[in-house]
């Protein structure tokens, strides 16, 4: 049977351990491997950050087949992960489902990197995200993003995209916001 806990699985102290000591070096962005060793990196973060469902290694994998996963690293060590559909269409945004940061690795810009190369990942479409109205970190930090890239922040109604497309379940009180880069890339070709 699927084991909803991963604290006891072997190598979860010892990442958690260094996570305590890690050194103030660079941090590096990348893709995920389809592979087990990301999913199970994917799954500790998980464990290890609030407001993250914890999924099993086989689901992570999934998901790294199907959407792109960013994590971070600093010093070889996973610290940070970002999950992004891009919509259907071209004229649909890229929908940021996840961002999460271990509570070692924060207010280092960690968050802001990631989101910056989810950003460069597909420059024409506009960025969707949805937040909780007391999640104050991610409000600020997708702020910070906005205003990173040029774009504009502003909130739209919950009615304007699918609720699974934003990366939650119904019955979450979620808000969705939009940084509309669509209009900045149709003046760019017009001029
Ligand atoms: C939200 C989260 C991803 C931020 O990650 P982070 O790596 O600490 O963010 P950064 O260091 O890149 O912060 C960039 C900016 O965001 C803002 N910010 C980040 N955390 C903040 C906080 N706790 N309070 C206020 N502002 C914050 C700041 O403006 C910050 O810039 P500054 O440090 O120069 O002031 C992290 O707190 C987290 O993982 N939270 C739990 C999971 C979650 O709620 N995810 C979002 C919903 S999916």
């Amino acid at each position: 049977m699927f084991n909803p806990s991963p604290y006891h699985e072997p190598g979860f102290g010892a990442w958690k351990q260094r996570l305590e000591t890690l050194p103030l070096s660079k941090i590096l962005i990348r893709e995920a491997d389809q592979a087990a060793q990301d999913g199970r990196w994917m799954r500790w973060m998980q464990a290890d950050c609030e407001s993250t469902y914890i999924q099993s290694v086989e689901d992570n994998v999934a998901k790294i087949g199907q959407q792109l996963v960013l994590l971070a690293e600093i010093a070889n060590y996973p610290v940070g992960v970002c999950c992004v559909l891009a919509g259907r269409t071209n004229s649909d945004p890229l929908f940021i489902q996840l961002v999460a940061v271990v509570p070692f690795a924060r207010r280092r810009g960690v968050g802001l990197a990631l989101l910056r190369a989810v950003a460069g990942w597909q420059p024409h479409r506009s960025i969707a995200m949805a937040t909780l109205d007391d999640n104050v970190a991610a409000r600020r930090l997708n702020e910070r993003f906005a205003q990173s890239i040029g774009g504009n922040i502003q909130r739209v109604p919950v009615s304007r995209f699918r609720r699974s497309d934003l990366g939650f379940a119904p019955g979450e009180r979620h808000r969705p916001w939009v940084i509309d880069r669509q209009q900045e890339a149709d003046t760019a070709v017009l001029r």
